[in-house]
């Protein structure tokens, strides 16, 4: 069995597990000969593709994380908000895990598609109590966590849904609003008997991020329960790695990765450590390129997640990447069909994101400010051509900016420069009253001073250097559209 993302569907390939749909009706079964219709129904509804069997990859075992059984129910108590029912599926799912072989998420057809918002708290679920577990939390404990990732959106459906599916960036007092859902998620779980005060509190901070950024309470490092601290995690995972009306899905390596350069800046390196154990960054079934140019499909894992067993496409050789020493220099250079998906210019998938497109054709001006000429530049190449960037290497450079330009939609400033430093740089341009100014500094050490004084600069993130291009982008977007923190 392997997985064919939806691009490369056609007539005549047999489904290999069930996929089911967004009302759970009509789905399509194990064993079913794809045709054009269902091709087509599968691309409407923004599915990210499907596993199907055929001779090539017949020996390509998937382990199921969990049941589909399991999968159904959670979607049915989440979207009911049936907390007796949710209890049950969360000892269904922590009695599946614990069942593994490995523990090991392998299946990723669990983001399917786009209507996603049960899915995304069972998603929540499997991914949690994989970490929790790892992690060797005790039986009891990990079924909270498992109860408190299911709950942990339920407050969201005491929110406007214009403002929840809104396709366009979020004003600031939209979202304030999203803000509230994990505080409403607490009130409605406050008197049910049936939720220890651990889950509840978990349920409350699951936007808390490690140095105190996050909402709704500002709480930072050992004030934030750990049940929170895996949820959070593993919910911006499942967001990264899932397509939305507005972003293409990041591969799970490219996901991984920008969790761990958000390491004790949103997520807790003990939480991270275990995901990466648990999540697999090329998992079986998945195509991927090598970097002599040839394509293959992982068949199994091997002790180095980025080194799996692979089969070549062009033969049919079954290549261990962590043995074969003809192969000791070659490397996989690209997820299967990831990179097709984000913002290409042809192809189905992209279309679907047409109207998100239209609303960005305005390019938005970043001004990046730093001394350093080979950072200056690989910033800029990071964020590519979807935005206007300009580049100046002192801080007077910048202030001058201001008053010829006025103020660019973004600020990425560097704190360590010669003369004037990023930081008073933005103190005076703050006095100039920039006051709504979105500004992003880019530091080499992330000490607590500095982290307090970005804080009381009122800095939307601060972002440590080198920076990882993965990172860069999408905490770039988010400064400008929120898009994770909705989740
Ligand atoms: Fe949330
Ligand atoms: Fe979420």
């Amino acid at each position: 069995m392997r997985f064919v993302a939806v691009g490369e569907l056609t007539p005549g390939m047999r489904i290999g597990r069930k996929i089911i749909d967004k009302r759970r009706t009509p789905m399509i079964e194990k064993g079913i000969v794809l045709n054009q219709k269902m091709i087509d129904h599968l691309v409407k509804n923004g599915y990210l593709g499907a596993y199907i069997v055929d001779r090539f990859s017949d020996e390509i075992e998937i382990q199921e994380t969990v049941k589909e059984k399991t999968i159904e129910s959670g979607i049915d108590a989440v979207s009911e908000a049936n907390v007796g029912s949710i209890i049950e599926v969360a000892s269904d799912l922590v009695k599946d895990i614990s069942s593994l072989k490995r523990i090991s998420v392998d299946m990723f057809d669990l983001r399917s598609f786009d209507d996603y918002t049960y899915h995304h708290s069972v998603n929540v679920a499997v991914y949690a109590v994989s970490v929790a577990t790892k992690m060797g939390l005790p039986e009891e404990q990990i079924q909270e966590v498992a109860v408190a990732a299911l709950c942990h959106d339920l407050g969201k459906s005491k929110i406007d849904t214009n403002i929840l599916n809104k396709r366009a960036s979020l004003t600031d007092e939209e979202f304030e609003i999203i803000k509230k859902h994990p505080r409403y998620g607490y009130d409605m779980l406050y008197d049910n008997f049936m939720v220890s005060s651990p889950v509840r509190q978990a349920v409350m901070c699951h936007h808390e991020n490690e140095n105190g950024s996050g909402y709704p309470n500002g709480m930072a490092g050992d004030e934030i329960p750990l049940y929170a601290k895996i949820i959070h995690a593993v919910d911006v995972y499942d967001a990264l790695t899932s397509r939305r009306p507005y972003k293409g899905p990041y591969s799970p390596v490219d996901a991984l990765e920008y969790m761990t350069c958000g390491i004790d800046i949103l997520f807790d390196a003990k939480v991270v450590a275990a995901m990466k154990e648990v999540i697999p960054a090329y998992p079986p079934g998945m195509d991927v390129t090598l970097s002599n140019g040839e394509k293959a499909v992982v068949i199994a894992h091997t002790s180095q997640a980025l080194r799996p067993k692979i089969k070549l496409y062009s033969d049919g050789l079954e290549i261990d990447l962590c043995e074969e020493k003809a192969f000791a220099n070659i490397f996989i250079v690209d997820s299967g069909f990831y990179k097709d998906q984000e913002g290409g210019e042809d192809g189905k998938v992209e279309k679907l994101n047409d109207d998100r497109g239209k609303e960005r054709e305005a390019l938005k001006t970043i001004l990046v400010v730093d001394d350093n000429k080979t950072s200056l530049l690989q910033t800029k190449a990071a964020l590519g051509n979807k935005y206007n960037i300009v580049g100046l290497d002192n801080g007077l450079a910048c202030l001058n900016y201001f008053k010829v330009k006025g103020a660019p939609d973004l600020l990425i400033m560097d704190i360590d420069m010669p003369i004037l430093n990023g930081m008073e740089t933005v103190e005076k341009l703050r006095e100039k009253n920039y006051d709504k100014l979105n500004v992003i500094f880019l530091t080499a050490l992330a000490s607590k001073e500095i982290v307090a004084r970005c804080r009381r600069a009122r800095a939307k993130d601060y972002i440590l250097k080198p920076a990882n291009p993965i990172y860069l982008k999408e905490r770039v977007e988010l400064a400008f559209d929120k898009t994770l923190n909705r989740e």
